[in-house]
């Protein structure tokens, strides 16, 4: 965690409690996640009660307190999808990556997200991974799609091998 990058995310802003959400926003950009120290000095450079910073932070589904995955992986588990066997996707992913929804993996791949609809709904159920989008997925399919991103990493580290 970088103080000096959290004080440049705070001057842009005035230090007024309305401008709390924007500021926390930046942040979870900038770091992929709300490290505990910059709650911390959010709190303290913007005189805010610690309690009231953390509370907006475990509030909103978009903050996420842990770090994410290098893979952040979105099941959606809106109506449609639900419908549409989502929730088993959901489980077959748990049971792939070892790890409960809400979880990173202990490598940092892979994370593990619940969304309620990406807007996509025709294409039921979904699960995004980063950008990409799966439509119409279903548990058989799940293996196949994590391969991708598996090979992507043992070709990443074979690359780094050779290069060395
Ligand atoms: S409910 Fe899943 S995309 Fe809309």
């Amino acid at each position: 965690m970088n103080p000096e990058k959290i004080s440049q995310i705070l001057a842009n802003y005035e230090t007024d409690q309305s401008s709390i959400i924007s500021i926390l926003q930046d942040i979870q950009e900038a770091l992929g996640y709300l490290p505990k120290e910059a709650i911390l000095q959010v709190s303290r450079e913007m005189n805010i009660p610690l309690s009231r910073v953390l509370s907006l932070a475990t509030f909103f589904n978009a903050f996420s307190l842990e770090p994410k995955g290098k893979h952040p992986i979105h099941v959606c588990l809106g109506t449609a999808c639900h419908v549409r066997g989502a929730q088993l996707v959901l489980e077959k992913l748990e049971r792939e990556l070892n790890i409960k929804s809400g979880e990173t993996t202990e490598d940092k791949e892979f994370s593990l997200d619940e969304v309620h609809c990406v807007g996509c709904c025709g294409l039921a159920p979904v699960v995004m991974i980063g950008e990409d989008v799966y439509g119409k997925i279903s548990q058989a399919k799940v293996p196949g799609v994590l391969k991708k991103y598996k090979e992507g990493r043992r070709k990443e580290e074979k690359d780094a091998k050779t290069h060395t």
